[in-house]
Order: structure tokens, then sequence, then C-alpha cells
């Protein structure tokens, strides 16, 4: 297939977006940038543009997708009932990176939600998003544009690496302000459970409802995880990737020691760390994330990191962890994922 690239610095970007809305409108697929990751968008009402998606990704049929809207009549064509509290949520972070699950419309196909009665929606706050959803005025079905089971892209050049000849048009935004997934909150319990943790916080959702907590399933790999997509190994690099945890001596003196152990077998070793502990190291292939206490720069920089190890073709990648306060969370939710759950205390 032939891929269109076009960048948000064209002259007649405006022009080039209308295109894009009717290649929705055909049933094409668009990958677009939004505030968190890229992603890959299709006609969220249209069954066979929507499997289109799972094709190009190489996506499990089980997995279902994110609905993406520019305002709130199209919320009410996706759903049959709304919520006081989806409404009070909506209100306070939309248009940005929150998913709340609805009970879908029998306007949106299966396709769409793989099999489930329930849909998952966002208005993204990026407006170049918004424009091309307004522009194709369709609601746009959109996983994160990257293959399955690699870390999702933050960049254009991540998604041209994945994704180049398999859609019909990607829109270059430049790098994501948040580099994150979206949070998913699921609001159909008495206390509404997260079940995927992304840049709004537990805290400020707290704010807004009297209640919530975090999916069980987020970080014991034995219970089955309320949202499909958190049950596969996820946001991985080729390499393996162990965690150490800890007192940050204690985490610095294992991570050495193992480099140690791994490189006299021959194998390259990764060193995934951040701007004050970078220079204790050595060895060639030290990636920082920035500094420690910048949470939403690590956030920004991550995914792209583990590709970049992907690039330099290490074998083991060992890595720090980082605080879980705030959006740290969610940070550690996708190094945890991308691990495999192979967390080491020492
Ligand atoms: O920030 C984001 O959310 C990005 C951008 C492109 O908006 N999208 C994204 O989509 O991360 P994806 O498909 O990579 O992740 C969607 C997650 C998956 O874990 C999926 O299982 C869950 O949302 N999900 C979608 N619909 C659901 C539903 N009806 N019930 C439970 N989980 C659902
Ligand atoms: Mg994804």
């Amino acid at each position: 297939m032939k891929t269109k690239i076009i960048s948000t610095n064209d002259v007649n970007l405006e022009n080039e977006l209308k295109e894009a809305g009717k290649a929705i409108r055909e049933g094409k697929l668009v990958v677009f940038p939004t505030e968190t990751v890229y992603g890959i968008g299709a006609n969220a009402l249209d069954g066979e543009a929507v499997k289109k998606i799972f094709k190009a990704k190489g996506r499990p049929q089980d997995n279902p997708l994110i609905v993406h809207i520019s305002d709130m009549s199209q919320l009410k064509a996706v759903t049959r009932e709304t919520s006081e509290k989806a409404l009070l949520l909506a209100k306070e972070f939309w248009p940005g990176p929150l998913t709340i699950l609805f009970k879908k419309s029998s306007a949106v196909p299966f396709e769409t939600t793989a099999g489930l009665d329930t849909v998952a929606v966002r208005m993204p706050a990026d407006k170049t998003a918004l424009a091309l959803i307004s522009y194709s005025d369709r609601p746009i079905a959109a996983p994160s544009a990257n293959t399955s089971g690699k870390p999702s892209p933050t960049r254009a050049s991540h998604v041209i690496a994945d994704l180049f000849g398999k859609v019909d048009m990607i829109i270059d935004g430049g790098p994501c302000k948040v580099g994150l997934e979206s949070t998913v909150i699921d609001l159909s319990s008495e206390v509404p459970v997260i079940l995927r943790p992304g840049s709004i916080t537990k805290e400020q959702i707290l704010k807004v409802i009297p209640s919530v907590e975090y999916d069980k399933a987020l970080l014991d790999e034995s219970l089955a995880p309320k949202s499909p997509g958190q049950k596969y190994r996820h946001y991985s690099p080729k390499a393996k990737l162990e965690v150490y945890l800890g007192e940050s001596e204690k985490v610095v003196d294992s991570i050495k020691k193992r480099q140690s152990e791994l490189e006299s077998k021959g194998l390259r070793v990764g060193i995934l760390t951040f701007d004050e502990n970078k220079d204790i190291y050595t060895g060639s292939w030290i990636v920082s994330l920035g500094s420690r206490s910048d949470l939403d720069g690590i956030a920004r920089n991550l995914f792209d990191a583990l590709r970049v190890f992907d690039e330099l073709n290490v074998d083991v990648i060992l890595s720090e962890g980082t605080a879980e306060e705030g959006i740290g969370k969610a940070i550690f939710n996708r190094i945890f994922k991308a691990s495999g759950g192979n967390i080491i205390y020492p």
C-alpha cells in the first residue's frame, strides 16, 4: 500500500487534513498524533474499516479500541447511557488523556469493541487530532500506532518504522507531549476502577468523584485484568528487560554486578538510568531518561528509549525504577509490562 506522509508544518496543512478526513470517511487508515501517543485511526462506525486496523497492527482480535471524539454530540451517538460521574469526569478532563468506558450504542459495531457491549471513549487534546475527527465527521477508533507488542509510538519515526506501507496516511505532528497512553477508567462498579494508569492520576480523579481504585490485576500477573489489553506483554523492546528497585546504591551495585556477569557471557548489555546516576556506569549502551525528579520528562522519553535499545541491538536491558507518585504510577506500569513483571529487589 502507498503511504502518504504529511506534516503539521506543511503550508497547506488544512487542505491535507481535509483530505485525511475524507480518507477516514472512505474507510481508509490514517495515523495521527495525539497528546499521549500516535494513534492508527479508522471510522469507528465502519466495521470493515476497523478490521484493517487489527490487520495492520497484528492486534489480537479480543482487544477493543478506543473511540476518539471531537465534540459531545458524538458521545451521544456512540453510547446508549451516560452517568453523572462520567459527565463530571468528561467536563473536567476532556479534551485530554482520560478514556471512559460506556455502554455502547448500536451504531458502534462489535469490530470496534472486540465483541464487548461497552465502548471506551476519549476526546483528545491535540489540535491536529481534533481537526481530523471533525473534518472526517466521524468518531475515530484508534489504538496506539505501533506493531502489537512493541512500545507505543511517540514520534512519527516510530510509526514509520512499524506501519509504513500498511496505512494510507501518516500525519507527523512531532514528538507527543505526554508520551504515555491515556488513563482508562471503568465506572460500572460502585467504586470506579482505573484499568490502565496514565497521566491523569488517581489523586486528580478523586477531586471530581468520591472514590476510585486501581484494578488489582495491574500489579499481579496471576489475576485476569478487566481491560483486555493489559493481559498481553506490552511496550516491549526486543531485548529482555530487568528492572531493579530499591535504595539507589544497592540498585547501582546490583546492576553493575549483573552487567559484568552478562558481558562475560558475550552479551550486549544496555542500561536504562537517570541523569543523576548515568556517569556511575561504564559501558557503551547507557540511556538516561532525564532527571529522576522530572517525571513528566521521563514519561515523554520512555518509549523512545526502549526503541533506541532496539536499534542498538542490545540483548539485555538493566533498568532502574522510578518513584510511583503521580504519573510515576503510569511510568512504572509501562516498565513493569515491558519487563513481563521481571522486577528485582536487591
Ligand atoms: O492515549 C491513548 O489511549 C492512545 C491514543 C491513540 O488515544 N490509545 C491507546 O489505545 O492507547 P490502545 O488500543 O493501545 O489501548 C486501549 C486500551 C487497551 O488496554 C484496551 O484493552 C482498553 O483500552 N479498552 C478499550 N476498550 C475497552 C473496553 N470496552 N473495556 C475494557 N477495556 C477497553
Ligand atoms: Mg497500545
